[in-house]
């Protein structure tokens, strides 16, 4: 069955992409703010019998949550066959266990939340810090896209004398991957976070790199203080400005300007978050993933 795809405010240049790669319609959904902050969502365009998939990228998730429960609860009431959720960034990832006692384990919750309202649900690359399939939080069907080859191609492309640098033993194995599609050298470093927005790097060596252009290569981007305090080391190194690419480019608190400011030669992110910074268009890969779970 052809979908029905509907975008969530902010998410309409993805699902146009998506409805050309999909030969899906878009329908129309209404919504907008009461002057006092409560959410109004209307469909405007029938549901009724339609399979139907909302695209709402959750990066901000507080801000949307709402709105796009309601939607997908009214999507259901309206009659909607099969509700899915294609959520390009998908939030709440970071806290899945209590670290102090008494904590909130907000991924749990979150997922429960989403879990009840749709049928399945596509995302890239979620940052699953301890958890190794999204399979262990969401009890609904999920698909996850990655966005690796696309990040290499990138690199291609634009930089023939690449070194890609990854922030920290976790992300070493899939940064090695997009190195190594790129056909560029790669090192990580050892990062130590000291809180919400103070990180501490170690470098290797780096003598030997020298006439390479350092490309810094992370999944998120969100305080930027990661790539902000490896941009300055490099440049204390004699490096020539950096690069910052990341999958989600969240650019929290004025992060975008405090990596230009650090040294940042360009920052590139992918359009799973809508920003200037979206040169890696992964609509394709998440089509790609759609189909299946319309079954
Ligand atoms: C860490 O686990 C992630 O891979 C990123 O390195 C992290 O989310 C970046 O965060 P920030 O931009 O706040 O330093």
């Amino acid at each position: 069955m052809t979908p029905s795809l509907l975008a969530l405010p902010g998410n309409e240049d993805f699902t146009h992409r998506l409805s050309g790669l999909l030969s899906a319609n878009i329908g129309r959904l209404e919504t907008r703010r009461f002057p006092d902050g409560e959410s109004y969502v209307r469909f405007v365009s029938e549901v009724r019998g339609q399979s139907v998939v909302l695209v709402c990228t959750l990066d901000r998730p507080d801000e949307k949550c709402l709105t796009l429960l309601f939607a997908a609860q009214a999507a259901r009431e309206l009659g909607a066959t099969r509700i899915g959720l294609i959520a390009p960034y998908l939030g709440y990832m970071r806290q899945d266990k209590r670290f102090q006692p008494g904590e909130a384990i907000t991924s749990s919750t979150f997922a429960y939340l989403l879990s009840s309202v749709v049928d399945w649900i596509v995302t890239v690359d979620p940052h699953l810090h301890r958890r190794t399939s999204m399979s262990e939080i969401y009890s609904i069907p999920s698909a996850v896209c990655h966005a690796a080859p696309k990040l290499s191609a990138w690199i291609r492309e634009h930089v023939s004398d690449a070194l890609v640098i990854g922030p920290d033993a976790e992300s070493e194995q899939w940064v090695r991957a997009v190195a190594a599609d790129a056909g560029a050298p790669c090192i990580t470093l050892e990062k130590t976070r000291r809180g919400d927005r103070e990180v501490e790097i170690r470098f290797p060596d780096l003598e030997r790199w020298r006439d390479r252009r350092a490309v810094l290569v992370d999944d998120i981007i969100s305080s930027g203080r990661t790539m902000e305090v490896a941009i300055r080391k490099l440049g204390e190194r004699g490096f020539p400005a950096s690069i910052c690419l990341g999958i989600h480019g969240l650019f929290a608190e004025n992060a975008f300007e405090r990596l230009l400011a650090a040294g940042a030669s360009n920052i590139v992110s992918s359009n799973t978050v809508g920003h200037r910074s979206n040169e890696v268009d992964v609509s394709d890969i998440v089509a790609k993933a759609v189909p299946p779970l319309l079954k």
